[in-house]
């Protein structure tokens, strides 16, 4: 559905001189790099998390896809067409949808923004109708349409701004960072949604966003991106096992244990009686346990990965 190839995209902005006259005659330009060589390649009924921190060229990468922004250089095929030609059969099928956005007519109901963008995208009445009511009650706002859009909250205005823009019933749909910004109820609302729309219409997503737990809960495969150079493509569990050199070791003691004979285990991250926990080697794991099985007497022992978010931050600083 997607394929990228050797993806770059150069912004080319204008420096200001020191004065009107230096500005005009020799004016200087600062190039930035926002995509260097990007490869990748996405099938369809995906949803893939598009990861990396500020300025790595996540909401770029989606606008040259969505037919936004020319590419400097290399291929991009989205859907069989080269997105910036913009053609209507290729807007038609897509859809790109940014957080906190604002399409909707204030002072009338949700339904005539909804009414407006049918014409636009020119779906047919039964097929409208069959998505409005479908769309709805997926958010549950059956109730919502009908009242004018100033008086509704700022959670349910979401619900309506989602709406209109999947009016069309896109087959693709760009999310760039959807939850910025929202507070943890509205965040969970677009997630659940997100998560059932994909699921009903077998729509392939892309979704960037900076809070990992959108990327946990939706995708199973992720994209990292930095410094417009692509980290990692796959697996989000997979990215635990490769990049993850420890394990987190947690025991509940029986009784109070003297510090050197703790230590003697291995390093230690935190102590307060019972809970003493360990950062072990992966590799160390079954000795480890082994050891402690013999050192210590406890009653409960537990042991976990590192958390994604410790993982991907060790990927952005170049430390494994
Ligand atoms: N219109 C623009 N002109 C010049 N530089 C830009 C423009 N838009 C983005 N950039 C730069 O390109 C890089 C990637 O930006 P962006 O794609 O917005 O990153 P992200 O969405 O991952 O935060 C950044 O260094 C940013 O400053
Ligand atoms: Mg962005």
């Amino acid at each position: 559905m997607i394929q990228v190839k050797n993806l770059t995209k150069i912004y080319k902005t204008t420096v200001k001189g020191s004065s009107f006259f230096s500005d005009l005659f020799n004016r200087k330009y600062k190039e930035v790099v926002a995509l260097d060589k990007v490869s990748f390649e996405i099938a369809g009924n995906e949803l893939v998390g598009f990861i990396g921190p500020n300025g790595a060229g996540k909401t770029t990468t989606l606008k040259i896809l969505a037919g936004i922004l020319y590419p400097t250089s290399g291929q991009v095929n989205v859907l069989d067409y080269f997105p910036f030609d913009k053609k209507r059969s290729f807007l038609k099928q897509i859809a790109f949808v940014m957080g906190q956005r604002n399409q909707l007519l204030w002072d009338l109901p949700a339904l005539d923004t909804f009414q407006l963008n049918k014409e636009i995208y020119e779906v047919s009445d039964d097929r409208y109708h069959q998505i409005v009511d479908e769309l709805t009650s997926l958010l549950n706002a059956e109730n919502l349409v009908e009242k004018p859009v100033k008086t509704l909250s700022l959670g349910e205005r979401m619900k309506m701004e989602l709406i209109a823009t999947l009016i069309h019933n896109p087959k693709l749909i760009f999310f760039d960072e959807p939850t910025i910004g929202l507070d943890l109820f509205s965040q969970e609302i677009i997630r659940e949604f997100i998560k059932k729309y994909q699921k009903q219409y077998r729509a392939t997503i892309m979704l960037t966003s900076h809070y990992m737990e959108d990327v946990k809960r939706l995708a199973k495969r992720i994209i990292v991106i930095n410094k417009g150079k692509i980290l990692y493509d796959g697996n989000l569990k997979e990215i635990v096992q490769k990049y993850s050199s420890t394990k987190l070791v947690t025991v509940v003691l029986e009784s109070k244990i003297d510090q050197i004979k703790l230590s003697s285990i291995g390093n230690i991250i935190s102590y307060v009686f019972p809970k003493v926990s360990y950062k072990i080697d992966r590799h160390l794991i079954p000795e480890k346990i082994d050891l402690i099985n013999r050192l210590l007497p406890y009653m409960d022992l537990t042991i976990e990965e590192e958390p994604i978010e410790e993982i991907i931050k060790k990927l952005f600083s170049g430390k494994k």
